[in-house]
């Protein structure tokens, strides 16, 4: 049987290109180059298969330009890059790479929180500008971890991996808002009460955004629901961009509606909101949730390990689409 044609479309680990190509022909991007769509629809002719990251979006256009494509396997959880509609209604097969990023993303989400709430980055940025001459009694004051209220919007397996931290490692006292609730076992094992959105924002000290974007998910905190926080709380982006309002975070910054904020993601990122770039109380960082080596090399595998099951044995590890799998 002749071998499927892939393309993998951005710079990965040369490891997971050669474990590829025992399966495939690979056409690879070690160059890291940035396709435009045309650029991307032109380079996945006769192609079957295609490794994406976050970046390249997979619509109905592009499915229409390239009928040979079965399968995109992207090398993230989240997946609004793919239209995932479109693609059911052409048959081609999307996954995603769950799980093995939940702890290390966990992680950062809660570095990011300290940071924020600390206000690491604007302290650093101050000494190495040579501006410390002296202590002051307040000088860089923020507010605390410990004790405090953490809000978590999203309680997905993210959203649960900071509820533990939170809970456990810093005695705070957890509450979430999600599309569900969760069942009793799992709001026991991460101590974590289920508040009504209107709760979450007007009690949490910190509020860290762990949901996926969505349409419905799009500007869920704009400038009314900043307005409901306390003039203390931290906000932190770990999600995506867009569902932040950043010209709206940027002013409620700015006017002190809020102490702070921590973003990984931005609208349109990445490009960044200059107002965002303006404002001293933000630390900004180019979304390196998921970023330790050994944790991109299992997103990396798992990506992999989705072309190879599907185009092989038909047998994808974690589709998304799961109906345009041939029935058995
Ligand atoms: C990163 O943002 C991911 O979705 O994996």
């Amino acid at each position: 049987m002749s071998k499927s044609n892939i393309l993998i479309a951005r710079a990965v680990f040369p490891e997971v290109i050669a474990k590829l190509a025992q399966h495939f022909d690979v056409d690879s991007n070690q160059t890291d180059q940035v396709w435009t769509p045309a650029q991307l629809i032109a380079k996945l002719q006769g192609k079957q298969g295609v490794f994406t990251t976050g970046s390249e979006r997979i619509d109905g256009a592009l499915l229409a330009a390239c009928p040979a494509l079965k399968v995109c396997a992207n090398m993230a959880v989240g997946y609004n890059n793919f239209d995932l509609e479109a693609m059911t209604a052409a048959g081609v097969l999307a996954t995603n790479a769950p799980d093995v990023l939940t702890e290390t993303t966990a992680d950062f989400g809660f570095a990011l929180l300290m940071a924020t709430a600390r206000r690491m980055a604007e302290a650093e940025h101050f000494l190495r500008a040579g501006q410390w001459s002296k202590w002051s009694y307040d000088m860089f004051a923020g507010s605390d971890i410990h004790g405090s209220t953490l809000g978590i919007l999203g309680m997905g397996r993210i959203g649960q991996g900071i509820a533990r931290r939170g809970a456990l490692g810093f005695g705070m006292k957890v509450i979430y808002h999600n599309r569900s609730r969760l069942d009793a076992a799992t709001e026991a094992e991460c101590q974590a009460r289920y508040v009504s959105k209107e709760e979450l924002l007007g009690s949490a000290d910190h509020l860290v955004l762990v949901l996926p974007y969505s349409a419905s998910s799009h500007h869920a905190i704009g400038a009314a629901e900043l307005a409901q926080m306390k003039p203390s709380a931290t906000l932190i982006n770990i999600a995506r961009g867009g569902i932040v309002d950043d010209a709206a975070l940027a002013l409620a910054l700015r006017n002190k509606t809020i102490a702070a904020a921590g973003l990984d993601v931005f609208e349109g990122e990445p490009k960044v909101h200059p107002d965002l770039l303006g404002v001293p109380n933000v630390v900004l960082t180019p979304h390196i949730a998921s970023a330790t080596l050994p944790t991109r090399l299992a997103m990396a595998n798992l990506a992999a390990d989705n072309l190879i099951g599907f185009l092989t044995q038909g047998k994808p590890l974690t589709p998304l689409n799961p109906e345009v799998l041939p029935k058995p």
